[in-house]
């Protein structure tokens, strides 16, 4: 089987308002990719939009949407199907953490972030994936994290929606392959976008971080090359590696407890 972005004439990309959906967008449309850019924040859809459709041959389309609403994704589902647009490359960038204790922090922030980050993305991929089947092309990016690869208290529900995410990737990906689709859990480490703010840590730290166009290059070669997961960057390589085949689970968590937030948890 060739390379999996010829593949590929659209690409649908969630979260492409900011960050590592936003990196996604200008090296497909470089390739020449339509772009379909889904996110809440439609003026800044808009910019990227203009500025990508003037720069290259390509067509980019906007959809205002908020994942986190249960019907969400069937009405971009819908939205799509009604434009006639054909999604042949998925990726779900669309994500949040919060954090905190998870007994303090509301519960309607962290039912959101499992509706965004896991439900939502479930269902797009369930949505988009039968036409690529029958289509024999194309795929899905699902960004997960290095949180993945361990539980992360004081972050224990995101944590535990990336698990999820790398779990559900990897098995769909194994599902699909042999009709020619492909199916990639990206697993960054620390990236420096608006991510941490959201999150309400490590502001301070984002001149240390890899950078969300560093991420998109890399997974989308990972993509190319038909690969199920990609953690970009030796070091994160090497700490999700420790994490999850070197170290009893108890010591990991304490481990990532000390790491993201100096304290013994
Ligand atoms: N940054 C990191 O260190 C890091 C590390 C590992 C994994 N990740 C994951 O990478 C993904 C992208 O995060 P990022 O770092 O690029 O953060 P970001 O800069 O905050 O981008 C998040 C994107 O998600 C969109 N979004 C948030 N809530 C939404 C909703 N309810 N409906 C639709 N779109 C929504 C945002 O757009 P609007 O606000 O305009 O809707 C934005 O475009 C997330 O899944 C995150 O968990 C990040």
């Amino acid at each position: 089987m060739g390379s999996a972005l010829e593949t590929v004439r659209t690409a649908l990309i969630t979260g492409a308002s900011s960050g590592i959906g936003r990196a996604f967008a200008r090296p497909l449309a470089a390739m020449g990719k339509d772009l379909i850019l889904v996110a809440r924040r439609e003026d800044r859809l808009q910019a990227l939009a203009a500025e990508l459709s003037e720069k290259y041959p390509i067509q980019a389309h906007i959809l205002q949407a908020d994942l986190a609403q249960p019907d969400g994704p069937q009405r971009l589902f819908a939205d799509t199907e009604g434009r006639g647009l054909t999604v042949d490359l998925l990726v779900n960038a669309a994500g949040f953490a919060r954090v905190g204790e998870f007994s303090e922090l509301p519960w309607e922030a962290q039912a959101a972030m499992i509706q965004l980050n896991v439900q939502a993305l479930v269902e797009l991929t369930r949505r988009y994936l039968p036409g690529m089947r029958q289509r024999h092309g194309g795929g899905v990016i699902n960004i997960a994290s290095t949180a993945a690869f361990q539980p992360v208290p004081y972050m224990a529900v995101y944590a535990a929606t990336k698990a999820f995410v790398l779990s559900f990737s990897e098995a769909v990906a194994q599902e699909v392959a042999a009709d020619g689709v492909t199916v990639l859990a990206l697993c960054p480490g620390a990236t420096a976008t608006e991510f941490w703010s959201i999150a309400g840590h490590w502001q301070d730290r984002l001149a240390t971080m890899q950078l969300p166009d560093r991420v998109a290059a890399l997974s989308l070669r990972a993509f190319d090359r038909r690969r199920s997961s990609i953690v970009p960057g030796l070091q994160d390589r090497v700490l999700a590696f420790a994490a999850s085949r070197l170290s009893p689970r108890p010591l990991a968590a304490r481990l990532a407890a000390r790491i993201l937030f100096g304290r013994r948890s």
